[in-house]
This record gives C-alpha cells, sequence and structure tokens, in this order.
C-alpha cells in the first residue's frame, strides 16, 4: 500500500511537470517551487514569455531577473566570461541559494538583465524546480512569485492569493531556506555580496576572498529599493516605540520568547533560537498576520546583524520601511 501510493505519488508529480514544461515551451509563465522562494518562470530565451513575467507581477522594467539553469552546460551558453571561481562557487554551492552576476551572452534578451551587460544565474537546489528546468529544455528566467514589493511566496497558496492568474502552479509545499538567495558579483580581487541570503560572506570566504574595497551601499542590486517584502498592514520592527502600538490588535513575530507576553496574537517562528529558522518562517509569519482580520499591525522581533542576521534584518527593514513614522 505505501508503496503505491509513493508510486502514484511520483507519478503525478512526474505528470505536472511536464504539463508545466509544455507551458513553458509555449510560453506561458509557470509558478515553482525553488529552496528559496516560489519563482514566476518563463523560458528565459524568449523576450515575449518574459514581457508576461513583467506584466504579471507589475514590476517595473528597471528590475532584472535571476535566470536558473539546471546543469553547467546552459551556464556556457549564457555567460561570456570561463572564470574558473565559478566552477568552484558552484561545485560548493550549487544547486542552492547562490546567484552570481556574470557578463551576459548574446542568446539572453535585454528584457531580462533590464538591458544591463549581465545576468544573474542560478542553480536551484530543489528537485521541481531542476525536473521543470531539464523538461522544459530551456534556462527559466523568474522573480519571486508575488506582487512587485509585496511578501515573498513560501507556500503554493501564497503564490495564489497575489497572482490568481498565473497558467500553472507546481506545489512542492513549503520552501526550505524561507528567504531570497545571496547575490554576488566577481571582481578582481574576489566577490562582492548584491543582496545577503543564508550563504554568508563568511560561507563565501571559505572558497574565494572577499572584497572589501568599494562601499556595499553603491553595489546594491538594481530593483533592491527600500521598501520591498511589504504586507498591506503596518509592520515594525520592535523597539521602544513600537510598544505605543494598541498591541490587543498587534501579532508578534516573535525570536527569543521574551517579548510575548503583552500581545494579542505571536507566531515563535523558532523553537531553539536558530537564525535559519527565522528565514524559513518569516515570510510565511507575516502572510499568516496580512490575512488575519484581528491584528492590524505586525510586529516583528530584530536580531544580531551577524551572519543570517544580516539577510533576516534586510528583509525586516525594507517590510517596515512604508510604515515607518520617523
Ligand atoms: O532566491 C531567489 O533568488 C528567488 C528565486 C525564485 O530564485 N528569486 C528572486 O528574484 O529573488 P527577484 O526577481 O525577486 O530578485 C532578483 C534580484 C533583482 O531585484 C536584482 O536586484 C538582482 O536580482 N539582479 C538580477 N540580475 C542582476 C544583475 N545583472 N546585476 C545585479 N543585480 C541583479
Ligand atoms: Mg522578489
Amino acid at each position: 500500500h505505501i508503496l503505491i501510493s509513493i508510486l502514484h505519488k511520483k507519478m503525478s508529480i512526474i505528470n505536472d511537470i511536464n504539463i508545466a514544461a509544455k507551458h513553458i515551451q509555449e510560453g506561458n509563465l509557470v509558478a515553482f517551487p525553488t529552496e528559496t522562494v516560489y519563482g514566476l518562470g518563463a523560458n528565459a530565451l524568449d523576450p515575449l514569455a518574459v514581457a508576461k513575467i513583467f506584466e504579471a507581477k507589475e514590476r517595473p522594467s528597471f528590475d532584472p531577473l535571476i535566470v536558473h539553469i539546471g546543469n553547467l552546460n546552459q551556464l556556457e551558453q549564457l555567460v561570456k566570461e570561463n572564470d574558473e571561481r565559478i566552477y568552484k562557487l558552484a561545485e560548493k554551492f550549487w544547486p542552492g541559494p547562490l546567484t552570481i552576476v556574470l557578463p551576459k551572452s548574446d542568446i539572453i534578451p535585454d528584457l531580462v538583465t533590464s538591458g544591463l551587460p549581465t545576468v544573474g544565474i542560478r542553480m536551484p537546489g530543489n528537485d521541481i524546480a531542476l525536473d521543470l528546468i531539464r523538461t522544459s529544455n530551456c534556462p527559466i528566467a523568474a522573480p519571486s512569485a508575488n506582487k512587485f514589493g509585496r511578501i515573498s511566496p513560501t507556500t503554493a497558496l501564497h503564490v495564489k492569493k497575489q497572482l490568481p492568474g498565473v497558467d500553472y502552479i507546481l506545489d512542492g509545499g513549503k520552501t526550505t531556506v524561507g528567504i531570497e538567495s545571496t547575490i554576488i558579483r566577481l571582481t578582481d580581487k574576489g566577490f562582492q555580496i548584491l543582496r545577503n541570503g543564508i550563504i554568508t560572506k563568511e560561507d563565501l570566504e571559505t572558497i574565494i576572498p572577499h572584497d572589501a574595497k568599494s562601499k556595499i551601499e553603491s553595489l546594491s542590486a538594481p530593483g533592491m529599493l527600500k521598501s520591498h517584502y511589504s504586507p498591506r498592514k503596518k509592520l515594525l520592527i520592535a523597539d521602544a516605540k513600537s510598544s505605543n502600538t494598541n498591541l490587543s490588535k498587534a501579532g508578534l513575530i516573535s525570536f527569543s520568547g521574551e517579548l510575548e507576553k503583552a500581545y494579542a496574537k505571536v507566531i515563535r517562528v523558532s523553537d531553539k533560537k536558530d537564525l535559519k529558522d527565522y528565514a524559513v518562517n518569516m515570510f510565511e509569519a507575516m502572510h499568516t498576520f496580512e490575512d488575519d482580520n484581528d491584528i492590524e499591525t505586525i510586529i516583528a522581533e530584530p536580531v544580531e546583524e551577524t551572519g543570517i542576521g544580516i539577510a533576516i534584518m534586510d528583509r525586516l527593514r525594507k517590510a517596515e520601511f512604508n510604515w515607518r513614522e520617523d
């Protein structure tokens, strides 16, 4: 009986992949799970298909897309550079939540890169995503599958909530990393981080040196605006001031457990104070409170800005930005 249900599960997944891949080949959009967040995918080599991504997300065209690959042969077609450091990074971190920005080849439409001469490439660490790319037989351009500026999706339901019109959604359950990939670019001296994620500077330094020469602010990836990942309700990072809000209508995203007392509702993101759990559960907690009619304000507990804490605080600050009063 168990074997039959496993076979059945496997079969239905294979079927889904075939339908999804057909959509990709026909120039339609498919939402699919990655290990970070759900992506909204299209054939990266088909400008008309890529245009549908910008339309569905209401995304400004100055914000370039990441191209997802299923094997290293695809990489060679997409980039001009043949730097051996790419392969060292790939060996250690791919498939996985690392995006590398590289000089692009001519086969990538300008719309994908917003006219930039570079393209962000990653091989996602999720079997459904890899299967989709391989079955579609083309690289897949995919931003996170949310409306521009809103909370990123970590379940198929989150995608449906924001993008009900998508042609096809592959459901792979809840994502296992929970925040978007680390984005880097290579320099003569080493690497620079354009967006923080769970692969940290220290992780990357085990492979190539960090280049601290230029200031990170001036390098920040295009499309990385001050406001992002934003719920429709007020979100504040807990501090002395946020305790002035009406706590009987506030939901707390709790990490340490120490602030929980006065809040109407609490979502504890980790039971062992592990920052990885904060990353995994943060966006889901925002979605839950956004959908909860009893909650007016979302308060998120801050964490120390080291290691993965840097990526977590980056997301919280951007989610808070529009709601901050000072
Ligand atoms: O984990 C992820 O990276 C997820 C999943 C779906 O793979 N994708 C994702 O895509 O977060 P998106 O579109 O939400 O964020 C991509 C960001 C852009 O906003 C931009 O800042 C940066 O990647 N980016 C893309 N291409 C770039 C380039 N050529 N140079 C610099 N930054 C680039
Ligand atoms: Mg996004």
